[in-house]
């Protein structure tokens, strides 16, 4: 897609509504959303198939990767990405985290780099190739891939993590659906531990018109669903269990939220 229709997507101003165009059925929900997260998004305005990733070169697959980093850290994406780069990278050191949805890996791979000892958990196996690849090629110790086939993928994870991260990866399906993996997730992070996550605030919903969460979906991201996130329907996700908030942020002039919690125990 270039980049006139990808801002047009962002605005909502693709018209008229054309519904996701692959089977959505909720009672399946990741095979459904396995329909579209054999991408991944590289850059705000770039999102390509982990099967071509796989395709290219050693040097090629790290320019890529090195350049979506910069391209979402540095300069006018500072207040993207940069800010919590810089904010939480070093602490990183010795954590052992889990990336929920681990994508193309901007994130996670920077925190593995720090010395997080990191799980990568992805729905789609190639999207998790690409990281696996990455990682070797960086020479990166101590990491680990789990592919997410269903909530017993995750039961089979550890239950002593210190930070679980979920970076634009549980707010693509509805609630109901999300309910039970966030319950799963919540029982491999450690009391004392944080929970930090980046999602779509209200207010980008509100910006949009207000759509329907299926068409919403088809407008940011050409998927099947996007939901908004904030601090109580996060914590709803999590109850009985209790968190501080240690931090909640808009940021990128709207567009996105950032949520670290700490986990106090049922
Ligand atoms: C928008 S991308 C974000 C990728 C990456 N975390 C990043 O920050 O660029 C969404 C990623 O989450 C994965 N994903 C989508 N829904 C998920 C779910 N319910 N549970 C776990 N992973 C999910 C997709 O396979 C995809 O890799």
């Amino acid at each position: 897609m270039g980049l006139a229709s990808r801002i047009k997507m962002t605005l909502g101003l693709t018209e008229p509504f054309k519904p996701y165009d692959k089977p959505v059925d909720w009672q399946k929900p990741y095979e459904t959303l396995r329909t579209k997260w054999v991408e991944v998004p590289i850059t705000n305005w770039e999102i390509l198939s982990t099967e071509e990733l796989l395709a290219l070169p050693d040097n090629e697959l790290l320019a890529k990767w090195e350049k979506s980093r910069t391209t979402l850290t540095t300069g006018a994406q500072w207040d993207h990405r940069g800010w919590y780069h810089a904010l939480y990278a070093d602490s990183m050191h010795g954590k052992k985290v889990m990336d929920i949805g681990s994508g193309f890996g901007v994130d996670s791979i920077t925190f593995a780099q720090h010395g997080a000892r990191m799980t990568f958990v992805d729905l789609v196996e190639t999207n998790l190739k690409v990281l696996q690849r990455l990682c070797k090629i960086l020479g990166l110790k101590g990491v680990q891939f789990q592919h997410f086939q269903d909530l017993s993928s995750l039961r089979a994870l550890e239950a002593d993590y210190d930070v679980i991260m979920a970076m634009g990866s549980l707010h693509n399906a509805p609630v109901e659906v999300m309910k039970p993996e966030y319950q799963e997730l919540l029982r491999h992070l450690r009391v004392g531990g944080r929970w930090l996550q980046l999602a779509y605030p209200k207010i980008r919903w509100t910006k949009a018109g207000r759509p329907t969460f299926d068409k919403w979906g088809q407008m940011l991201e050409r998927s099947p669903w996007e939901e908004w996130y904030d601090v109580p329907k996060l914590l709803s996700m999590f109850e009985p269990a209790k968190f501080d908030v240690v931090l909640y942020r808009e940021f990128h002039n709207g567009d996105f939220n950032w949520f670290d919690l700490a986990y106090r125990g049922q």
